[in-house]
């Protein structure tokens, strides 16, 4: 979708935030599928609540970009426009235990950042690409912990009352891969209270997670990270494998042969061809073994 109105993106630009048009959300994704359209980039979180009144009055649809890497996103021209956070600098701040960060950092960086600063809790969290943002929203979880358990403060833009405010921790559930956060809420920024540890056995811990995610998921190629959420109590890498669906293709979405959970696009697959694999392979798993996956991946229908 193109901005066109030029009354509205002078409104846009005297609210700072700047347009980037037509860009491909194929660059901005880790599967590196995607459509085209208008980006929003905002510099101060206090432009939001104008900027989406400002797209309402216009009805533009939007939608809110986080690191795009747990993202199918469409084909071709897509219908609405999508807004996404700059990362300010500095994007993490340490007091005590307590680490404030910016919803567009990278969650990696942030669990380095805060080992050097003797904090850790979130060892396994490294190696989940994306902003803290996107880990928050989505309670990014791996090795035996979630992001939802250290956090004590979000700052967000709330569709419901149209404002930015702020939540106590204990005011969100988070559940597996599941926040109680609407679906138009914008994350902003988090405070999380993190437990005091060494440098040395943090980055023990970092290791450890780091070798395991080496040695079973394709890392380096494109993916969105495990496609299906877990069913209770059961593996859906798992059933997929045991069905011999490694290797699956079509087109140029692949199941990886490293881990079934994550489909890889090999080369330029489209989100019709990713799309159709994942049909396949949820009506499969649920004549064999009765059980409906879930997405894990967030879609973005064009
Ligand atoms: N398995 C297979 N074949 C496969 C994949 C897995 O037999 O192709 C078996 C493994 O051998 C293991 C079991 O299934 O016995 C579970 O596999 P794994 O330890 O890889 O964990 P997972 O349940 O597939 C979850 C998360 C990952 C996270 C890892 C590590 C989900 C959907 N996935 O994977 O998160 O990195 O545990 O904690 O919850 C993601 O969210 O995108 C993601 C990759």
């Amino acid at each position: 979708m193109r901005l066109e109105d030029s009354n509205l993106l002078a409104a846009i630009t005297a609210l700072g935030v700047e347009r980037e048009p037509g860009i491909s959300l194929s660059e901005y994704t880790s599967l590196g599928i995607g459509g085209t359209t208008d980006l929003l980039l905002i510099r101060k979180h206090e432009s939001i609540p104008g900027l989406l009144q400002l797209l309402d009055d216009s009805r533009i649809p939007h939608k809110f970009l986080g690191g795009g890497s747990n993202l199918l996103v469409g084909d071709g021209e897509l219908s609405w426009i999508v807004i996404q956070l700059a990362r300010p600098e500095p994007d993490l701040v340490i007091e005590g235990n307590f680490a404030r960060v910016d919803a567009a950092a990278d969650l990696g960086r942030t669990v380095t950042y805060c080992a050097k600063h003797d904090l850790g809790g979130m060892e396994g969290l490294i190696g989940v690409p994306g902003t803290v943002g996107g880990a928050l929203r989505m309670n990014a979880g791996a090795y035996g912990m979630q992001i939802g358990s250290y956090v004590r403060e979000v700052k967000l833009y709330r569709a419901a009352t149209r404002s930015i405010e702020i939540l106590r921790g204990d005011q969100i559930s988070f559940e597996y891969r599941h926040t109680s956060f609407a679906p138009d809420d914008m994350m902003l920024a988090v405070t999380l209270e993190l437990p005091s540890k060494s440098y040395r056995e943090i980055i023990q811990g970092i290791r450890i997670c780091n070798e395991k995610r080496r040695a079973s998921q394709p890392l380096g190629q494109k993916s969105a990270g495990c496609i299906f959420k877990n069913p209770p109590g059961a593996s859906a890498g798992r059933m997929i494998d045991e069905l011999g669906l490694k290797g699956l293709s079509v087109g140029d979405a692949r199941i990886s042969d490293r881990h079934a959970n994550f489909f890889v696009n090999a080369g330029k697959a489209s989100a019709k061809d990713m799309l159709t694999l994942i049909a396949d392979v949820r009506g499969r798993v649920e004549k064999t073994y009765g059980v409906k996956l879930e997405n894990e991946v967030v879609v973005w229908h064009a």
